[in-house]
């Protein structure tokens, strides 16, 4: 049985072929990060005119995009409830209703631009599986509809799980396949006169005399009057500091063939209310229905139980409703959760005119997405828009989370202070072939991976976003970091931001014998 290590959708989906950056360029506005926030606000921009540049530092959409589950909704969990508590029903209506124009929005640009990407109606589902829960399903399905929005208490969930005992049913919710969608949308950008440049890491960006200065780690510079920084978490740390009100958590996916009739499969987009979260959907790959299983969440840089494990958990469990079930792809990533689990999209910064950004999606970024590119639109054109007080990134009451705040703080102490000082908790010898980890030699901590055939990789074990300590993903071979999520392969390459740099290295180990040389 061949399983394949990446996600179905970038199997599923075309190559791109834009060019590096090769020269010094002017524009209007400069956007940074070719992901799904990417592709709407280019879109919105080129297609009213408004000359625009877009650098990726890879291939676009193969970010966090390209590895969700691609359900397209405005249903974020059980939320509404929560909401009304914390803020109040008319910000609860607010965010359910800009969502939806969200996915309306979404959907006239597939009409309209006739752009293949798998795109379906489905009704979306929240399920309880307990009574605690069924409880808060019931309160949650109240305030929808005091929102005045038609969502429906069901106690039928033609789903098979055992002991589901009711669900909340958004009706006229969707799913696609993400990654075609972006990849269509650039195409469309270009048509319109955008220019993508891909391979063009952003290292920095700078206000010098009323303008943006880009800088790219390819050479070259964009000049630009306005910024849109879409790279997932913002690459820019300060003045926004976006690492005090946001962190990362990490969700991993398998797509299985049930070998069942489809008529036994799941109809719709189905998630359970509480840990362990588990989040289900269906999609077409070669002529066959496959169904996509998501969950095993933990922060990035600290998983639950074993990490090995985070695949097979997902397996075991979808086994144990379709035995027959046979893995064919898996993928994991990870999202940015705000304090107030409200996005952040708008204005950077009070200190910076004319920069915008958006983040924090909690892993329900294909509908804000579209959200965020309205109101990121709407404040280049002087437009007014309704909804972008809620979203506004610039807000304090994130802080209101002390809790959530609490354990962030902790967790920066830990790996930028403490873990530090401690002892490394591995020996060199110990560490198995294909396997890695921290160690202490010549009075330094190293982060040591020992390839499968005994070469030896080491690099300096603090990340350089701001300095924490990684740790080591033995189920991806990668260094992640528990402070705000930057991962790294296991020479110290990026993968994800907000990183720009890659770990330092040391030469290359025989032995722990061996001098360290940078
Ligand atoms: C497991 C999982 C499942 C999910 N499923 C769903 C779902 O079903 N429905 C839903 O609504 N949401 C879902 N989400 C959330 C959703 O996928 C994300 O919120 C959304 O894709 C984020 O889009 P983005 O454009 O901000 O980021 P990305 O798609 O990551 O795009 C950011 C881009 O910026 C580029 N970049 C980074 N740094 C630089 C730099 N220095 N220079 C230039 N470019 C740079 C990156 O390479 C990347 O291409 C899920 C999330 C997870 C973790
Ligand atoms: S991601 Fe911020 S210190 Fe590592």
């Amino acid at each position: 049985m061949i399983i394949m290590e990446k996600s179905l959708w970038i199997e599923d989906s075309g190559d791109t072929h834009y060019k590096r950056l090769e020269a010094g360029e002017d524009t209007d506005v400069c956007i940074v990060g070719g992901g799904i926030v990417g592709a709407v606000t280019a879109y919105l921009l080129t297609r009213a005119g408004v000359k625009t540049i877009i650098l990726e530092k890879d291939k676009v959409c193969l970010g966090v995009t390209a590895n969700s589950t691609a359900k397209l909704t405005s249903q974020h969990g059980l939320f509404y409830k929560y909401l009304e508590e914390e803020y109040g029903l008319e910000v609860a209506k607010k965010y359910l209703y800009s969502n939806e124009e969200g996915i309306n929005l979404a959907e006239d640009i597939i009409k309209g631009e006739k752009i293949e990407c798998g795109f379906e109606k489905k009704n979306s589902y929240v399920f309880a599986t307990n009574e605690i829960e069924l409880d808060k399903v019931k309160q949650e399905v109240e305030t929808l509809n005091r929102i005045g929005y038609e969502a429906k208490y069901l106690t039928d969930v033609n789903i098979p799980i055992e002991n589901v005992l009711g669900a909340v049913e958004f009706k006229n919710q969707a799913q696609f396949n993400a990654r075609k969608y972006c990849i269509e949308v650039f195409n469309r950008v270009e048509k319109y006169g955008g220019r993508i440049y891909e391979n063009t890491k952003v290292t920095n960006i700078v206000l010098e005399n009323g303008r943006y200065t880009v800088r790219t780690e390819v050479g070259f510079d964009v000049i630009a009057n306005k910024v849109v920084i879409a790279t997932h978490y913002p690459i820019k740390s300060f003045p926004g500091m976006y690492f005090s009100k946001m962190y990362q958590d990490k969700s991993y996916a398998i797509a299985v063939d049930t070998h069942e009739e489809d008529d036994k499969m799941i109809d719709g987009m189905f998630i359970q209310s509480c840990n362990p979260i588990i989040s289900f959907r269906t999609t077409i790959y070669n002529g066959k229905k496959l169904l996509v299983v998501a969950g095993s969440d933990h922060k990035t840089g600290r998983p639950i139980g074993k990490i090995e494990d985070s695949y097979l958990n997902l397996e075991n469990y979808i086994k144990s409703y379709y035995p027959k079930a046979e893995v064919k792809f898996r993928w994991s990533t990870e999202d940015c959760i705000s304090l107030d689990k409200i996005p952040y999209i708008g204005k950077f910064s009070n200190l910076l005119p004319n920069m915008y950004v958006a983040t924090g999606f909690k892993k329900w970024g294909m509908s804000t997405a579209h959200v965020a590119g309205k109101i990121i639109f709407d404040a280049i054109m002087k437009n007014k828009n309704d909804y972008a007080e809620i979203y506004r990134a610039t807000r304090l009451h994130p802080m209101k989370n002390f809790e959530e705040f609490g354990n962030m703080l902790k967790e920066s102490i830990d790996s930028l202070l403490i873990n530090k000082i401690k002892p490394a908790q591995d020996e060199f010898d110990n560490i198995p072939l294909d396997g890695g980890g921290i160690v202490e030699l010549q009075g330094q901590k190293v982060g040591i991976y020992k390839g499968s055939n005994g070469e030896v990789f080491a690099v300096k074990p603090y990340c350089c976003h701001l300095g924490c300590l990684v740790s080591w993903n033995n189920l991806e071979k990668t260094w992640d970091c528990p402070c705000h999520g930057s991962r790294y392969d296991y020479m110290g390459n990026i993968i994800t931001e907000p990183t720009v740099r890659n770990l330092e290295r040391f030469n290359i180990l025989k032995d722990e014998e061996d001098v360290l040389d940078l």
